[in-house]
């Protein structure tokens, strides 16, 4: 059993540890966890967050995009399921954007078939839970936190599973000092992120949830079925209120390292994030996430950019699917994942060459070694496919060969 860290509960987000009355006053009396680690969960917003002064590196979904969530909760009139800040249309819209009557401009978080979104939260209100399942970096956890975001107005509710996680992460840990001093308590008892969204009605989140031991995640059948958590040391347990749900992420390419046991898989609602449909919606996928990610990281827009970040996901999507986009050419797909994430990362890191050493214009050269560094993984399987894609497809290539010159460059 591992020791709990003394008064910060297991899991604890820099947001915890600021006292918060309020929160423990909607709490049923019985079901609710100890005052003094009741959380500033349920207030959530930007006015009580962790970071008033926005300096935080990446601020959560609800602070980044408060002025939405608050423009949206103000324009929706439709009846909204138990403890949810929005109704159901409320949040796919948040995710999937669009425009308010009053002309406020919900930007589009993900991006993928609207479906996918309006199951995703109609699963929330019911009694299941909701599984993510997808490829890595199809937008699991970015899409986990925004439905957290805009469901309960937090999304800090988080486990992060791992092959070492135990059981306490998910149920209750115990504050050692004050088990010692003066045996099992309430106030000795240190909640989990699921068992404080249990009692207070929230959405939990668990992230890579195929990664933890099987016997850990069954821990979760009983709080999913039961929507209690017994806690045998005091005789007593806590009960889910009503709001209280769980999203849970898993990736594709970690199936058979901890399977999910049928029983537990019963209780999710799986949702499948698939890969970028077309070029053209990777492309959008991308330019939007580096265009927030610049501006968070002070980098100059690229006007030009465009043209760099097509070449970037034509080459990702090319190699990933093993053929080119004309269908003519069949290629060895590299060890790597490829995703769009890894494009996103490319993207970036070109525009910082470009703004830092270069005219702040994303050119060729800025984009290759990052290229070469995603899809060289393996130093010697790898780099064959690679070569041989670069004297095969690029050179060929209309238009590409300025970026040829970049990669010989690079792979030199
Ligand atoms: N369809 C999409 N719409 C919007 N953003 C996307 C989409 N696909 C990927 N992204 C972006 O990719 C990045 C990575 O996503 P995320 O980390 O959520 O992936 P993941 O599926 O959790 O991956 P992993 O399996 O590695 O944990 C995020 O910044 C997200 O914005
Ligand atoms: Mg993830």
């Amino acid at each position: 059993m591992t020791v709990p860290e003394i008064a910060a509960p297991a899991g604890a987000t820099p947001a915890e540890s600021a006292p918060a009355e309020s929160a423990s006053a909607e709490v049923k009396p019985g079901t609710s966890v100890p005052a003094r680690t009741a959380p500033t969960a349920g207030a959530g917003g930007s006015a009580d967050s962790a970071d008033p002064d926005g300096q935080a590196l990446r601020p959560h979904a609800e602070d980044a995009f408060a002025a939405e969530l608050a423009a949206l909760a103000a324009a929706d009139d439709r009846p909204r399921p138990a403890r949810w800040r929005l109704s159901p249309w409320a949040v796919a819209t948040y995710l999937l954007g669009g425009t308010l009557p009053d002309g406020t401009v919900i930007t589009p978080k993900y991006v993928g078939p609207r479906r996918i979104v309006e199951v995703a939260v109609t699963t929330l209100a019911t009694d299941r839970a909701l599984l993510l399942l997808g490829v890595p970096g199809t937008a699991k956890t970015w899409v986990s936190e925004h439905l957290a975001a805009a469901v309960s107005g937090d999304s800090t509710l988080l486990v992060q599973g791992t092959a070492g996680t135990p059981e306490e992460a998910i149920r209750y840990g115990w504050n050692y000092a004050q088990l010692l001093a003066h045996g099992p308590s309430r106030a000795a008892l240190v909640p989990s992120p699921v068992m404080r969204a249990m009692s207070e009605g929230m959405t939990a989140r668990v992230e890579e949830l195929t990664r933890i031991p099987a016997d850990v995640q069954d821990s979760l059948i009983t709080i999913l079925s039961e929507k209690t958590l017994p806690v045998p040391e005091l005789g007593e347990e806590v009960q889910a209120v009503r709001g209280f749900n769980l999203i849970a992420t898993a990736n594709d390419r970690d199936r058979g390292v901890n399977d999910l046991s049928s029983a537990l898989r019963r209780r999710f609602n799986t949702v499948v994030l698939p890969l970028p449909a077309d070029t053209e919606a990777e492309v959008d996928i991308v330019s939007r996430r580096v265009d927030q990610l610049g501006r968070s990281l002070d980098l100059p827009a690229a006007p030009d950019g465009m043209d760099e970040i097509r070449r970037v996901v034509t080459v990702f999507r090319e190699l990933r699917d093993g053929v080119t986009a004309d269908g003519r050419t069949k290629l060895k797909s590299p060890s790597g994942t490829l995703s769009t994430a890894e494009a996103i990362s490319v993207v970036t890191g070109g525009l910082a060459l470009a703004a830092h050493f270069g005219d702040g214009v994303l050119r060729p050269g800025d984009v290759a070694a990052g290229i070469l560094g995603a899809v060289v993984r393996d130093p010697a399987a790898d780099r064959v496919i690679w070569q041989e894609y670069v004297e095969t497809v690029v050179r060929e290539r209309e238009g590409w060969k300025d970026f040829y010159r970049a990669c010989r460059e690079v792979s030199a």
